[in-house]
């Protein structure tokens, strides 16, 4: 067992290290220079995909997230509306779903049932259905018109890292393929974002090479009762699933929200001495937003909490609003959350070992939830 670790201390400590390889690999030979993309089991005429009106993300956990993720995206490159909901909620509510509708569900097993049974009911309805997937041969995709798979490899522990951002990886290539398809960005844009795509395997490398400063920071925090999470626009996903992987396997109350959304509620839980981590846009990017969060950063600060901030190297304005800052390197804003979950995943993966949990085999949890 310990040689299927690699040497890590558990199989999630050693998922957090494949995310490179699972990005290049989810990467690896799936589009040519125009991006135009190789589906493994195309069943859907491109003709039909180009019609589209909209397409509705499916799953559940993790997965779900990497949808929240792809919807920034695919809307930005692809001009499509995109819908991303809990497998579960969806089949129960009348969703309105037609042929011209697109499923992308998103499964790292293919076997949860509540995803599997959202897509039957979608297909049911006309749809037509693409599998993003880390499991050859599983349910999900044998079901599905097309399938996407990840490359991530087996994913052991329980609380999904590599796969998830295999995921979103899948779902950047299916949206500069739509883009492709559809036109709405030039050869040369899909080219530019393939290229900085290429660039996230040794820039992630670049954060597992520093994640002592992440280690030393939870172990400090392995007595603490509840720990929040702030982002906006892509960091807010990030946020959501930073907080789902303290929830899993450190047991600790954690709760991500949209940064945009503290003035309305959360900030009321903000007393003396609270953890709070928040994502930090880029501060090269167009618009105003991280001027925005670091507001949000030193309202929480102003009413005694501790800030643990996870900015865009170079962003030196943080720095006076923060007890603790984790660079990650510069990418467009629509990949950081392949960059910026890295050290979320460190830190809940070193507070649960310091507390001396099974990280990979979390109290209550399943890996694959076959019942509904
Ligand atoms: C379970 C796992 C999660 C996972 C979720 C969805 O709850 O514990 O880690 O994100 O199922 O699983 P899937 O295989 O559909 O991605």
């Amino acid at each position: 067992a310990a040689a299927e670790k690699g040497g890590f201390d558990s199989f999630m400590a050693k998922e957090i290290h494949d995310q490179p390889a699972a990005v290049a690999d989810t990467l690896l030979g799936r589009a040519d220079a125009e991006g135009r993309l190789t589906l493994d089991e195309l069943r859907i005429d491109p003709e039909e995909l180009k019609g589209i009106s909209k397409i509705i993300v499916l799953a559940c956990g993790t997965s779900a997230y990497a949808g929240s993720v792809a919807k920034y995206a695919i809307e930005s490159w692809c001009r499509i509306p995109v819908e991303v909901e809990l497998s579960h909620e969806f089949r129960y509510r009348e969703p309105i779903v037609d042929e011209k509708t697109l499923i992308v569900s998103i499964s790292q097993s293919g076997e949860t049932m509540d995803t599997l049974m959202a897509v039957r009911y979608a297909k049911e309805q006309g749809a037509k259905t693409l599998s993003i997937c880390n499991t050859n041969g599983s349910t999900i995709p044998r079901e599905s018109d097309a399938v996407l798979y990840t490359h991530a490899g087996p994913e052991i522990a329980v609380a999904s890292t590599k796969a998830f951002l295999a995921q979103i990886t899948a779902t950047y290539i299916l949206g500069l393929y739509l883009a492709h398809l559809r036109g709405n960005l030039f050869t040369g844009q899909i080219k530019d974002i393939l290229a900085d795509l290429g660039k996230i395997p040794a820039k992630i490398q670049d954060i597992l090479d520093r994640g002592d400063e992440i280690k030393d920071l939870a172990v400090s925090m392995a007595e603490n009762q509840s720990v929040l999470f702030l982002g906006r626009h892509v960091g807010y996903p990030v946020a959501m699933e930073g907080a789902l992987k303290l929830k899993e396997i450190a047991y600790i109350h954690a709760e991500g929200f949209a940064a945009g959304e503290l003035k309305h509620g959360p900030i009321a839980l903000i007393d003396d001495g609270q953890p709070v981590f928040v994502v930090v846009p880029s501060p090269r990017g167009r618009d105003s937003l991280h001027a925005k969060v670091v507001s949000n950063i030193q309202e929480v600060r102003a009413r005694g909490a501790k800030t643990l901030v996870i900015a865009e190297e170079g962003d030196e304005a943080v720095k006076q609003y923060a007890e603790f800052v984790f660079y990650v390197p510069e990418t467009p804003t629509l990949l950081m959350p392949l960059l910026a979950t890295v050290p979320l995943q460190i830190f809940a993966c070193e507070l649960a070992t310091a507390k001396g949990f099974d990280v990979d085999q979390p109290r209550n949890l399943a890996k694959s939830v076959t019942v509904e």
